[in-house]
Protein backbone atom coordinates (compact mmCIF):
# COMPACT_ATOMS: atom_id res chain seq x y z
CA UNK A 1 0.00 0.00 0.00
CA UNK A 2 1.81 3.05 -1.16
CA UNK A 3 1.70 6.16 1.37
CA UNK A 4 1.89 8.66 -1.23
CA UNK A 5 -0.25 11.58 -1.30
CA UNK A 6 -0.59 13.02 -4.96
CA UNK A 7 -1.01 16.53 -5.92
CA UNK A 8 -2.60 16.75 -9.82
CA UNK A 9 -2.33 20.20 -11.38
CA UNK A 10 -4.65 20.56 -14.01
CA UNK A 11 -4.81 22.80 -16.62
CA UNK A 12 -8.59 23.97 -17.31
CA UNK A 13 -10.48 25.80 -20.19
CA UNK A 14 -13.29 26.01 -21.47
CA UNK A 15 -12.85 27.43 -25.53
CA UNK A 16 -16.74 27.75 -25.77
CA UNK A 17 -16.34 30.27 -22.77
CA UNK A 18 -13.42 32.59 -23.99
CA UNK A 19 -13.90 35.30 -21.16
CA UNK A 20 -13.09 33.08 -19.01
CA UNK A 21 -9.16 32.73 -18.84
CA UNK A 22 -7.33 29.35 -18.68
CA UNK A 23 -6.64 28.31 -15.03
CA UNK A 24 -4.80 25.24 -13.11
CA UNK A 25 -7.07 23.39 -10.49
CA UNK A 26 -4.99 21.36 -7.75
CA UNK A 27 -6.50 18.37 -6.67
CA UNK A 28 -4.66 15.80 -3.67
CA UNK A 29 -6.02 12.66 -2.74
CA UNK A 30 -3.70 9.59 -1.91
CA UNK A 31 -2.36 7.33 -4.32
CA UNK A 32 -4.03 3.39 -4.57
CA UNK A 33 -1.61 0.45 -5.92
CA UNK A 34 -1.64 0.05 -9.71
CA UNK A 35 -3.55 3.55 -9.76
CA UNK A 36 -3.50 4.76 -13.23
CA UNK A 37 -3.79 8.45 -14.76
CA UNK A 38 -7.06 7.04 -16.30
CA UNK A 39 -8.08 5.81 -12.56
CA UNK A 40 -6.56 9.18 -11.35
CA UNK A 41 -8.56 11.27 -13.37
CA UNK A 42 -11.81 8.93 -12.96
CA UNK A 43 -11.14 9.56 -9.32
CA UNK A 44 -11.09 13.61 -9.81
CA UNK A 45 -14.59 13.26 -12.28
CA UNK A 46 -16.65 11.53 -9.49
CA UNK A 47 -15.59 12.48 -6.08
CA UNK A 48 -13.91 15.59 -6.61
CA UNK A 49 -15.09 17.81 -10.01
CA UNK A 50 -17.63 16.21 -12.42
CA UNK A 51 -16.93 19.29 -14.87
CA UNK A 52 -13.54 18.14 -15.78
CA UNK A 53 -13.33 16.92 -19.44
CA UNK A 54 -11.13 13.94 -20.68
CA UNK A 55 -11.09 11.51 -23.05
CA UNK A 56 -11.02 7.85 -23.22
CA UNK A 57 -12.66 4.96 -24.62
CA UNK A 58 -10.55 1.45 -24.73
CA UNK A 59 -8.70 1.77 -21.32
CA UNK A 60 -6.27 -0.64 -22.64
CA UNK A 61 -3.79 1.26 -24.84
CA UNK A 62 -5.69 0.55 -28.18
CA UNK A 63 -7.86 3.24 -29.18
CA UNK A 64 -5.92 6.11 -29.05
CA UNK A 65 -8.27 8.27 -27.10
CA UNK A 66 -6.55 9.68 -23.88
CA UNK A 67 -3.66 11.23 -24.90
CA UNK A 68 -2.17 13.95 -22.47
CA UNK A 69 0.86 15.98 -21.70
CA UNK A 70 1.98 14.28 -17.95
CA UNK A 71 4.90 16.87 -16.26
CA UNK A 72 5.27 18.13 -19.97
CA UNK A 73 5.32 14.96 -22.06
CA UNK A 74 3.09 12.98 -23.88
CA UNK A 75 1.30 9.94 -22.62
CA UNK A 76 -1.50 7.75 -22.45
CA UNK A 77 -3.52 8.18 -19.36
CA UNK A 78 -4.20 4.69 -19.50
CA UNK A 79 -1.23 3.27 -19.73
CA UNK A 80 0.45 5.63 -17.85
CA UNK A 81 0.68 4.62 -13.83
CA UNK A 82 0.92 7.24 -11.13
CA UNK A 83 3.76 5.03 -9.45
CA UNK A 84 6.23 5.90 -12.38
CA UNK A 85 5.55 9.35 -11.94
CA UNK A 86 7.21 12.34 -8.69
CA UNK A 87 3.83 12.67 -6.45
CA UNK A 88 3.02 16.16 -8.00
CA UNK A 89 1.75 15.82 -11.50
CA UNK A 90 1.09 18.65 -13.85
CA UNK A 91 -1.51 17.73 -16.68
CA UNK A 92 -2.06 19.06 -19.69
CA UNK A 93 -4.11 19.16 -23.28
CA UNK A 94 -1.96 18.13 -26.05
CA UNK A 95 -0.71 20.86 -28.08
CA UNK A 96 -1.07 21.16 -32.01
CA UNK A 97 -4.94 19.74 -31.79
CA UNK A 98 -8.00 21.58 -32.03
CA UNK A 99 -9.00 22.10 -28.35
CA UNK A 100 -12.39 20.41 -27.03
CA UNK A 101 -12.08 21.58 -23.06
CA UNK A 102 -9.88 20.77 -20.17
CA UNK A 103 -7.38 17.94 -21.19
CA UNK A 104 -9.66 16.93 -24.33
CA UNK A 105 -8.72 17.53 -27.81
CA UNK A 106 -9.95 16.98 -31.31
CA UNK A 107 -7.21 14.14 -32.94
CA UNK A 108 -9.47 12.84 -35.14
CA UNK A 109 -10.38 15.47 -37.40
CA UNK A 110 -6.48 16.19 -38.48
CA UNK A 111 -6.43 12.34 -38.64
CA UNK A 112 -8.86 12.84 -41.16
CA UNK A 113 -7.11 15.45 -43.18
CA UNK A 114 -3.55 13.92 -43.21
CA UNK A 115 -4.88 10.73 -44.46
CA UNK A 116 -7.15 12.82 -47.02
CA UNK A 117 -3.98 14.70 -48.02
CA UNK A 118 -1.75 11.72 -48.34
CA UNK A 119 -4.67 9.52 -50.15
CA UNK A 120 -3.94 6.98 -47.42
CA UNK A 121 -5.42 4.27 -48.65
CA UNK A 122 -5.08 1.44 -51.36
CA UNK A 123 -4.63 2.77 -55.13
CA UNK A 124 -5.84 0.36 -57.80
CA UNK A 125 -7.16 0.64 -61.31
CA UNK A 126 -8.60 -2.80 -61.23
CA UNK A 127 -12.16 -3.09 -61.18
CA UNK A 128 -13.86 -4.97 -58.14
CA UNK A 129 -14.86 -8.61 -58.33
CA UNK A 130 -16.54 -9.80 -55.27
CA UNK A 131 -16.08 -13.67 -56.26
CA UNK A 132 -12.22 -13.31 -57.12
CA UNK A 133 -9.98 -14.97 -54.61
CA UNK A 134 -7.83 -12.34 -52.46
CA UNK A 135 -4.40 -11.00 -53.24
CA UNK A 136 -1.90 -13.37 -52.05
CA UNK A 137 1.23 -11.43 -50.49
CA UNK A 138 4.21 -13.12 -48.83
CA UNK A 139 4.46 -13.37 -44.88
CA UNK A 140 7.49 -10.89 -44.54
CA UNK A 141 5.40 -8.49 -46.44
CA UNK A 142 2.45 -8.69 -44.37
CA UNK A 143 4.27 -8.64 -41.24
CA UNK A 144 5.97 -5.75 -42.26
CA UNK A 145 2.78 -3.66 -43.14
CA UNK A 146 1.42 -5.07 -40.18
CA UNK A 147 4.43 -3.26 -37.91
CA UNK A 148 3.49 0.24 -39.46
CA UNK A 149 -0.24 -0.46 -39.19
CA UNK A 150 -0.34 -0.51 -35.47
CA UNK A 151 -0.60 3.09 -35.10
CA UNK A 152 -3.32 4.28 -33.06
CA UNK A 153 -3.38 7.69 -34.36
CA UNK A 154 -3.18 8.84 -30.20
CA UNK A 155 -1.12 12.11 -31.21
CA UNK A 156 1.44 11.68 -28.94
CA UNK A 157 4.00 11.64 -31.77
CA UNK A 158 2.85 14.70 -33.19
CA UNK A 159 2.36 16.17 -29.28
CA UNK A 160 6.03 15.84 -29.11
CA UNK A 161 7.23 16.92 -32.36
CA UNK A 162 8.88 21.02 -32.98
CA UNK A 163 8.02 20.78 -36.56
CA UNK A 164 4.83 20.24 -35.85
CA UNK A 165 4.34 23.02 -33.54
CA UNK A 166 5.74 25.81 -35.99
CA UNK A 167 4.28 24.45 -38.80
CA UNK A 168 0.92 23.69 -38.54
CA UNK A 169 0.56 21.88 -42.63
CA UNK A 170 3.42 19.55 -41.78
CA UNK A 171 1.91 16.11 -42.04
CA UNK A 172 3.88 15.03 -38.55
CA UNK A 173 5.02 11.90 -37.94
CA UNK A 174 1.76 9.72 -38.03
CA UNK A 175 1.81 10.95 -41.55
CA UNK A 176 5.07 9.69 -42.42
CA UNK A 177 4.49 6.48 -40.85
CA UNK A 178 1.17 5.99 -42.61
CA UNK A 179 2.61 6.94 -46.02
CA UNK A 180 5.92 4.48 -45.26
CA UNK A 181 3.19 1.97 -44.48
CA UNK A 182 1.41 2.23 -48.17
CA UNK A 183 5.13 2.45 -49.72
CA UNK A 184 5.80 -0.96 -49.05
CA UNK A 185 2.31 -2.43 -49.87
CA UNK A 186 2.35 -4.29 -53.12
CA UNK A 187 -1.39 -3.96 -53.62
CA UNK A 188 -1.02 -0.02 -53.87
CA UNK A 189 -0.52 0.77 -57.35
CA UNK A 190 0.82 4.37 -57.13
CA UNK A 191 4.10 4.82 -58.74
CA UNK A 192 7.23 5.88 -56.36
CA UNK A 193 6.80 9.23 -58.37
CA UNK A 194 3.23 9.61 -56.88
CA UNK A 195 4.54 8.47 -53.82
CA UNK A 196 7.29 10.80 -53.14
CA UNK A 197 5.72 14.01 -54.84
CA UNK A 198 3.47 13.74 -51.80
CA UNK A 199 6.17 13.08 -49.17
CA UNK A 200 9.15 15.12 -50.77
CA UNK A 201 8.54 18.62 -49.20
CA UNK A 202 8.61 20.89 -46.62
CA UNK A 203 5.42 19.27 -44.88
CA UNK A 204 6.63 15.73 -45.28
CA UNK A 205 9.93 14.24 -44.53
CA UNK A 206 11.96 17.70 -45.19
CA UNK A 207 10.05 19.57 -42.91
CA UNK A 208 11.37 17.32 -39.63
CA UNK A 209 14.11 19.18 -37.85
CA UNK A 210 15.79 15.85 -36.21
CA UNK A 211 14.70 15.81 -32.41
CA UNK A 212 13.39 12.68 -32.61
CA UNK A 213 10.67 13.13 -30.00
CA UNK A 214 8.17 11.20 -32.12
CA UNK A 215 10.15 7.80 -31.52
CA UNK A 216 10.44 8.98 -27.45
CA UNK A 217 7.02 8.96 -26.76
CA UNK A 218 5.37 7.02 -29.56
CA UNK A 219 3.40 4.58 -27.01
CA UNK A 220 3.26 1.72 -29.42
CA UNK A 221 6.71 1.43 -29.97
CA UNK A 222 6.08 2.28 -33.61
CA UNK A 223 10.24 2.92 -35.78
CA UNK A 224 9.25 5.87 -36.57
CA UNK A 225 12.81 7.44 -36.69
CA UNK A 226 13.20 4.62 -39.35
CA UNK A 227 11.05 5.11 -41.68
CA UNK A 228 11.61 8.51 -41.73
CA UNK A 229 15.31 7.73 -43.03
CA UNK A 230 13.52 5.24 -45.54
CA UNK A 231 11.24 7.96 -47.04
CA UNK A 232 14.22 10.58 -46.85
CA UNK A 233 16.48 8.25 -48.74
CA UNK A 234 14.03 6.89 -51.77
CA UNK A 235 12.91 10.42 -51.91
CA UNK A 236 16.55 11.24 -53.11
CA UNK A 237 16.74 8.39 -54.93
CA UNK A 238 13.46 8.38 -56.92
CA UNK A 239 14.49 12.65 -57.41
CA UNK A 240 18.03 11.32 -58.74
CA UNK A 241 16.68 8.59 -61.18
CA UNK A 242 13.70 11.10 -62.74
CA UNK A 243 16.37 13.67 -62.79
FE1 LIG B 1 0.51 7.42 -31.56
FE2 LIG B 1 2.80 6.19 -32.29
FE3 LIG B 1 0.75 6.42 -34.02
FE4 LIG B 1 2.16 8.59 -33.36
S1 LIG B 1 2.92 6.79 -34.48
S2 LIG B 1 -0.06 8.47 -33.51
S3 LIG B 1 2.61 8.17 -31.21
S4 LIG B 1 0.77 5.28 -32.10
FE1 LIG C 1 -7.87 3.90 -25.38
FE2 LIG C 1 -6.20 4.99 -23.58
S1 LIG C 1 -8.37 4.86 -23.47
S2 LIG C 1 -5.74 4.26 -25.56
Amino acid sequence: MSDRQLKFEVFRFNPNTPEEKPRTDVFEFDEVPRMTLFTALTHIQENLDPSLKFDFVCRAAACGACGIMVNGKPRLACKTRVAELPSSISLMPMPFFRMVGDLSVDTGTWFRSMAERLEGWIHSEEPFDESAEEERMSNAEAEKIYELDRCIECGCCVAACGAAQVNRRYLGPAGMLRMARFAIDPRDGRSDAAVYETVSTDDGVFGCIGLAACDDYCPKDLPIVTQMAYLRRKSASVAWKGS
